[in-house]
């Protein structure tokens, strides 16, 4: 039988570390974790998070790389039937780790054109007339906001123009596509953080941002006492989120690896660059906020309603609102591209199917997808409706509560039971710390996994 070789790969281990990057910095750094931070206390969020970044995700993240590195092909559904296991049973049960990661990056996918289309139009306003009218405050800006979510014809145009360009990049596949745009999108990204951190830095608010950011405190600013189990779960899921794990997308990157790729290190590098992100962008953020006197309180409408508010009053207001919106916009970009790879990679892998085919299959699923995504519609998935009223955040927490701890925990399971144990352990160096990391991923992880996962059910029904 004719082998179906892997066609494409990752010419260098720095294009996969670029790409990996590009997929865990995303919106859920730029704009999820700054306005969690709000929510949760600012320091107490920050520091569970780091601890569910560090003694979580990476174990995590190092066991769907290692799932991804010895797959046979690229499909995260097809990959598990030849990956070598332990035992002569079929894998086949644990190919819905991949039909389970490919609903969920649909889903999120759909919704994440939807928010991200929306920087497009403050990015254009910001360079067509600037953001002056948004001085008439917060509630001009809200009303403003409003508009556009309430727009369906607009706010679809943005959505779908943003998964044209995905597309685009995902068209030329993994070497031409995906590595070469981390290459060349990642460093703007990188360029216009740190300008708006130096901004952040120089401003009067730097001082309430380090209070803010590093003092852990279990009251809200607004004197509100913090729900700690609330705060907890959410940190979990908002690192599995932010680091791309529990949706397949690091098991499919990482199946295109050179097989001499380390690992460990590139798992430890992109955890912590992801979380270096999460910070600095607390830091170009909220100096803006504080310094105009605004609150960090506002929910999913900081990064929106908020900004806008202030560019309109800064000094450079335009110039940084139009970085901001470009840096969001990259941002979401390059994870929407490994979403998509997700689906493309479950599609062709292992199969003759070309990728062009694949990839128009994914656009209009995906545009369909956008526009019952989008709020306008009024669509809402009953079960999940009184945890949001707007279908965004619905299958926002479809996405968190379900699909990603379930995904994680297969995936633990998988690596801790399933897989070959050489596989993991030829990734040490001493063989002890591989057997003290394989019993923790075996049983201290899927552990951690459920926690959020039944915190999830809570916040679901529990109410
Ligand atoms: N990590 C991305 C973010 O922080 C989201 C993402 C999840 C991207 C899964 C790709 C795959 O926004």
């Amino acid at each position: 039988m004719a082998k179906i070789m892997k066609q494409d790969a990752f010419r260098s281990q720095v294009g996969l570390i670029l790409a990996a990057a590009g997929s865990a910095v995303g919106l859920g750094n730029l704009w999820g974790f700054p306005y969690k931070v709000g929510e949760n206390g600012g320091g107490f969020f920050i520091v569970l998070y780091l601890f569910f970044a560090i003694a979580v995700g990476l174990p995590l993240m190092i066991a769907e790389f290692v799932i991804g590195k010895n797959a046979k092909n690229n499909s995260s559904i097809r990959m598990f039937k030849k990956i070598p296991t332990n035992n002569e049973l079929p894998a086949k049960f644990f190919a819905s780790i991949g039909i389970l990661g490919c609903i969920a990056s649909t889903i999120l996918a759909s919704f994440y054109a939807v928010i991200a289309g929306w920087s497009f139009e403050y990015l254009l306003r910001g360079i067509t007339t600037g953001y002056g009218e948004f001085a008439q405050g917060q509630e001009y800006a809200e009303v403003y906001f409003n508009s556009l979510v309430g727009d369906f014809s607009r706010s679809s145009i943005y959505a779908t123009t943003f998964i044209v360009l995905a597309l685009g990049i995902s068209y030329f596949g993994i070497r031409a596509g995906v590595e070469k745009a981390s290459k060349i999108l990642m460093p703007i990204l990188v360029s216009i953080l740190l300008f708006l951190v130096v901004n952040g830095v120089l401003s009067s608010g730097l001082n309430q941002t380090v209070d803010f950011l590093l003092t852990p405190r279990l009251v809200a600013l607004d004197g509100t006492p913090i729900n700690i189990p609330r705060t907890v779960i959410s940190a979990m899921s908002q690192a599995f989120f932010s680091l791309s794990l529990g949706l397949a997308a690091m098991i499919t990157y990482a199946s295109y690896m050179q097989k001499d790729t380390r690992i460990l290190g590139v798992s430890a590098k992109i955890v912590f660059f992801d979380t270096c992100v999460a910070f600095l962008a607390g830091f170009a953020i909220f100096p803006i906020v504080f310094a105009q006197g605004a609150s960090p309180q506002q929910g999913t409408g900081l990064v929106f309603n908020a900004l806008t508010v202030c560019f309109a009053n800064l000094r450079f207001g335009r110039l940084l609102g139009i970085l901001t919106f470009a840096l969001l916009l990259i941002a979401a970009l390059t994870s929407i591209v490994a979403m998509v790879e997700t689906m493309i990679s479950g599609i062709t892998g292992g199969t003759k199917i070309k990728r062009q085919y694949a990839v128009m299959f994914m656009g209009v699923v995906l545009i369909i997808g956008s526009i019952f995504a989008q709020p306008a519609l009024g669509f809402s998935i009953p079960i999940l409706n009184q945890l949001s009223d707007d279908v965004i955040g619905q299958l926002d927490a479809l996405v968190m509560n379900f699909f990603i701890p379930v995904i994680a925990f297969l995936t633990v399971i998988f690596v801790g039971f399933r897989l070959k144990k050489e596989l993991l352990f030829q990734e040490f160096r001493s063989r002890t710390v591989a057997v003290v990391f394989y019993r923790y991923l075996r049983y201290v992880i899927p552990c951690l996994v459920v926690l959020v996962f039944l915190g999830g059910l809570y916040d679901l029904f529990g109410k």
